[in-house]
């Protein structure tokens, strides 16, 4: 989401991502010699020359021990789209778009029609589209190779709303509470569409069949893995403490190789209160104190996690523990119930990519926690992927790391596991108990300060190279990175423009705990940026803030910016966008600018390659914006990309 957010008209949270990591958790600056870095630098090491402005050099983003860059140049296939600043789509000249799926379009049910400024009800928007769409996968329907690309399932997160667009006139709330029904709609708009979307010539069409389906912030889903049951689970909803209701700020994604899609909770926190003392499992995470971000409350005591009397099976206390992890749903049954994996671990999750997944390894997923100062985590399944199998366990069994980035260019994965000898020695100096191994997923982000995860410029999505197996993170920027916090994975401090980090894995494996590290891309002004080329940032890629990231079928990397309300207005990167980089060749060129207002957010192809899909979220963010079509509400919708000449998208 961008950062900081337009005004939000009521609610003391901001979606801020803010620094709630207290740990003093050794930032590389403290812990290494200054000399040593220096030295390091004099051999051409990654980072500290950025941090001292000394960019340029030739290898300074190679890894020791790595080519710094292979001289191959083939051209992106497309003329680079100037900076744009209008209230439109802008691609290459080669392609041609089309807009579908807009918030409000109806999807389920009844199909209730949409109604231009904000007139629909609660439970109307319950079977329509939701708002603020994010992360996307498509999922092809079985068929021969022909129909793969012609027909399938979007599945799409709709990651929070603007009441100000949602409603007529904004929010209503009466005597310190809030309208019932604009509530309902609220939580409606939230969550994920399921789509059926056929190709008609060059035009997609919703079809009205049975995989459609709204999941939304009400819909009844279970609890699995290690913290299934738990005692901070139970609730006066599930005394038992493996049902839940909703899933709630669904920012990025994942998709599993058995075809199930997985959605992501970011920003949950701020949608509940606790009034009363707040347990490490609310505070570490920003549980708000004064009043949830839209006052759900004031209409539904489930959002209302302030403790009242000793039995929190009477209670919401622990509402908030049922939020922050990575939920599975099934597209193709639209009965199904979601499930919240809780082995995936309990943070601000982004998204979820998968390591290239090889018959008889472990599977690995890789997650990043988007605040300031939190980690990078890895998580590896206990047993072996085996196509054409019931994934059984693999999400609910497995070993839960966090990353550490050492400034030699090497790193690891530290294992947050109570079984773990090391974890459980750091725990036990560190003065911390956990219960049980559910304990320590519940509380995450505590786990990963003990076990010492290098804190990060805010991990957004993952993407890993389906030609050489390396993972990539945007880390999207970091205001509260003082210059005595800088290290070389994080070698900006502040960092307004954000930069993205690769890895590699130890000899390839999913499993390893170990791996090589660089830079790949500073974004930022022609002043203070470095591009996968080496060079600084040009007219044809300056941005900054990245944070949508895909690789698509032939190793191209797409990267979506969210630059937030300053960026946008007074910098030189214009309105939001999305770039393709090569990284076999180190071009990186601008494929497409967003309207006023905008995130570029979501990004995925059909398997031929030749239609793209791309999210627009919140088109019109702080005014100025009817996109698309000039209504009287702006709004989110899907961007079908297509070449002119049919071809594959991106080359
Ligand atoms: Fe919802 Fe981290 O962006
Ligand atoms: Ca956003
Ligand atoms: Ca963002
Ligand atoms: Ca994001």
């Amino acid at each position: 989401m961008t950062q900081p957010h337009a005004p939000i008209p009521y609610g003391e949270h901001d979606f801020d991502h803010e620094d709630s990591n207290r740990s003093g958790n050794p930032h590389f600056a403290d812990v290494l010699d200054v000399r040593l870095k220096r030295r390091r630098l004099l051999q051409g090491g990654i980072g500290l020359a950025v941090g001292l402005g000394l960019l340029g050099s030739a290898g300074a983003l190679a890894a020791p021990g790595k080519p710094a860059f292979p001289g191959r140049r083939s051209p992106l296939g497309f003329t680079a789209v100037p900076v744009g600043r209008g209230d439109d789509i802008i691609v290459p000249p080669e392609y041609t778009f089309s807009v579908i799926l807009p918030w409000g379009e109806p999807i389920a049910g009844r199909y209730p029609p949409y109604r231009d400024g904000g007139l629909n009800s609660g439970a109307e928007q319950e079977q329509q589209v939701g708002m603020h769409h994010d992360g996307m996968h498509f999922f092809p329907l079985r068929g021969d190779a022909l129909h793969r690309s012609s027909a399938g399932l979007l599945v799409m997160n709709h990651e929070y709303i603007d009441a100000l667009a949602l409603h007529p006139d904004g929010p209503v709330t009466r005597n310190g509470i809030r309208d019932a029904d604009q509530v309902r709609k609220e939580i409606a708009a939230h969550g994920v569409s399921v789509v059926e979307l056929r190709r008609r010539g060059t035009e997609w069409v919703t079809v009205r069949g049975r995989y459609n389906r709204r999941v939304t912030g009400a819909t009844p889903m279970t609890i699995a893995g290690p913290a299934r049951g738990h005692a901070k689970l139970r609730t006066r909803h599930s005394p038992e403490g493996t049902a839940t209701r909703g899933t709630l700020n669904n920012c990025a994604h994942g998709f599993t190789p058995w075809r199930t899609y997985l959605t992501c909770e970011e920003n949950w926190a701020g949608y509940f209160v606790n009034r009363g003392e707040r347990p490490r499992e609310h505070s570490r995470y920003g549980v708000a104190t004064g009043s949830g971000r839209y006052r759900w409350e004031t209409v539904e005591t489930r959002f209302d996690a302030t403790p009242h009397g000793d039995d929190p099976a009477l209670d919401f206390r622990n509402e908030p523990n049922h939020f922050g992890w990575i939920v599975e749903i099934d597209p193709f049954d639209a009965g199904s119930i979601p499930v919240k994996r809780t082995a995936l671990g309990r943070f601000a999750h982004e998204g979820l990519v998968f390591s290239q997944p090889r018959p008889g390894e472990r599977l690995a997923a890789y997650m990043g926690d988007d605040s300031q100062n939190e980690y990078i985590y890895k998580y590896v399944s206990r047993e072996s992927y085996t196509p054409g199998r019931a994934p059984g366990t693999l999400l609910d069994d497995g070993t839960l790391y966090v990353a550490r980035f050492h400034d030699d260019g090497h790193g690891e994965w530290l294992a947050l596991d109570l079984d773990d000898p090391t974890f459980a020695a750091a725990a036990r100096e560190a003065g911390v108990a956990f219960a049980d191994q559910g304990d320590v997923l519940i509380n995450t982000r505590l786990a990963a300060d003990i076990a010492g995860g290098t804190p990060m410029d805010r991990p957004e999505w993952g993407a890993v190279d389906p030609n050489t197996g390396a993972v990539y993170f945007t880390l999207t920027n970091n205001s509260a990175r003082s210059p005595d916090r800088v290290d070389e994975a994080n070698p900006r401090g502040p960092n307004p423009y954000g930069h993205i980090i690769r890895f590699d894995e130890q000899a390839g494996r999913s499993d390893a705990t170990a791996f090589t590290w660089d830079l790949f891309l500073l974004s930022g002004t022609a002043e203070d940026s470095l591009g996968p080329d080496l060079q600084p940032l040009d007219d044809d890629n300056i941005h900054a803030s990245p944070d949508g990231l895909w690789f698509d079928h032939n190793g191209l990397l797409w990267i979506q910016t969210d630059m937030s309300g300053s960026q946008l207005g007074s910098g030189p990167f214009g309105n939001n966008q999305m770039l393709v980089a090569n990284p076999a060749t180190g071009e990186l060129k601008r494929f497409l600018v967003g309207p006023n207002g905008c995130e570029v957010t979501g990004v995925v192809s059909t398997p031929d390659g030749r239609t793209l899909f791309v999210n627009i979220q919140h088109p019109g963010e702080g005014g100025g914006s009817g996109w698309p079509g000039n209504r009287l509400k702006p709004r989110s919708a899907t961007v079908v990309v297509t070449r002119r000449d049919g071809g594959i998208v991106g080359t």
